[in-house]
């Protein structure tokens, strides 16, 4: 039987998209009390869904496509043009293979063991000043965990620059104005270091070990057996720095998680790995971070009665699916120990997408996050002592990625 889609009336609703942020599709599941609505942004129509079972649908590539959904402005900062964000069906997977091949089990340790190494050297640092800041700190972490796994050179004296560039592009992903063209400019710059790189790589003017990203991204194949344009592989090696910097809004989490969650933060001062775990969990199901993906409707096709029609914008809600009181129960409140029941559903617990990683847009990094985070949360909670000075550690549900407004400031820091 067929039935209509809620829908919020009115011209546009992109001003409040930016007032409500994160709750702009939560807001309006409650209120139509529906796990499906549509709305305008952005000057069309556009259809939200938030839940497992949307997720589910979602994900199906049958009926959606990713080729045009994402806005022009986040393309110039966030994501860059020809990536796999882009892609689909063969081209994707293929793509996608590129990614999934370097996330091996090898590179996994060797990423963990980076991650304790600098966290280690940076300590070292800090124990000689006041105070530091958690989330500047830890982008400058991750860009050299980062550059050292994808095996891109990086000098002492850069790390600093390229930590604010790679910063620069997930800063500014919803930003308007001088913060946005900040983001492009980053975005730029980066791209020529890497392209530069690439050609360097193709020429054999510098050494680079064959596992490494770097190496692998400049010589893959596309499906008719050509090279990718150096262009297109540069935006995909910032693929993987970029996010791995990004990484650093989640320890700016785990630093508040752990201070305001004193009593849960207790059960992993014991190292045990599945504690480390479940709470790392706990901080990608709670804090808001990538508030929603976006997709084309492929061909009209009717799912539970509602109509979608061929080339509709679709918002899958991934904050909202994360709070939803069907799948979780007391959503608002941190519970780590919730992961110990967790089915492992691919559609449920989607911070960083849903589905599966071969064949769907699903987070190629999501292996990788989980690991920085846990020895992140291992270091801070069990290798160094710290004070919170006197700050601001509310966050904002309107700024996108939303962070403490502190930062997170420790002082005293020593390691033990
Ligand atoms: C895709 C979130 C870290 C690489 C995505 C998507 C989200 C996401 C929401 C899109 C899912 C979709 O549209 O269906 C995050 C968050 C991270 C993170 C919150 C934490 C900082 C990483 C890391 C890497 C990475 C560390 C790589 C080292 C990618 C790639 C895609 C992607 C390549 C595109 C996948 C595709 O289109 O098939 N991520 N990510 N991400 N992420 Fe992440």
């Amino acid at each position: 039987e067929k039935r209509a889609i809620p829908v919020e009336e009115g011209l546009d609703h992109s001003i409040k998209l930016l007032g409500e942020g994160y709750q702009f599709i939560l807001n309006r599941r409650k209120s139509f009390e529906s796990n499906i609505f549509e709305t305008r942004l952005l000057a069309q129509k556009a259809i939200c869904l938030t839940g497992k079972e949307g997720a589910q649908l979602f994900y199906d590539n049958d009926k959606f496509k990713r080729e045009g959904a994402a806005p022009g402005r986040v393309q110039k900062t966030l994501f860059g043009v020809g990536g796999v964000q882009g892609l689909d069906g063969e081209a994707h997977h293929h793509r996608k293979g590129m990614f999934m091949s370097i996330m091996s089990k090898e590179a996994r340790a060797e990423v963990s063991k980076l991650t304790y190494q600098y966290w280690d050297r940076a300590a070292a640092e800090w124990e000689q000043k006041d105070s530091v800041i958690l989330y500047e700190e830890a982008k400058k972490i991750l860009t050299q965990v980062a550059c050292d796994w994808v095996g891109v050179p990086l000098k002492e004296d850069e790390v600093e620059e390229r930590a604010e560039q790679l910063g620069d592009m997930f800063e500014s992903a919803a930003a308007v104005g001088p913060k946005h063209w900040k983001g492009r400019r980053s975005r730029t710059n980066a791209e020529e270091w890497m392209e530069e790189l690439v050609e360097m790589v193709r020429r054999e003017d510098v050494k680079v070990s064959k596992e490494k990203a770097l190496y692998t991204f400049s010589m893959h194949r596309d499906l008719k057996g050509n090279l990718l344009e150096a262009d297109v592989v540069a935006v995909e090696l910032l693929n993987l720095l970029r996010p791995t910097v990004a990484i650093s809004v989640y320890i700016a989490f785990t630093g508040l998680a752990v201070h305001q969650h004193a009593d849960k933060a207790e059960a992993v001062t014991s190292g045990d790995p599945d504690k480390l775990r479940n709470f790392v969990q706990e901080v990608r199901r709670f804090y808001p971070f990538f508030p929603f993906t976006a997709a084309l409707v492929k061909e009209d096709f009717e799912w539970n009665g509602y109509l979608f029609e061929k080339d509709t914008l679709t918002l899958l809600d991934l904050y909202g699916t994360c709070h939803h009181p069907e799948e979780w129960e007391n959503p608002d409140l941190f519970q780590p120990e919730r992961f110990e029941t967790w089915d492992g559903s691919p559609f449920d617990f989607i911070p960083q997408g849903g589905g599966e990683f071969d064949i769907g847009h699903r987070c190629a990094g999501e292996w990788i996050t989980v690991d920085i985070m846990q020895a992140s949360l291992d270091y801070l909670v069990n290798k160094m002592m710290y004070d919170l000075p006197e700050q601001d550690l509310t966050f904002s549900f309107t700024q996108i990625p939303s962070l403490p407004e502190s930062k997170i400031v420790m002082s005293d820091v020593k390691r033990v």
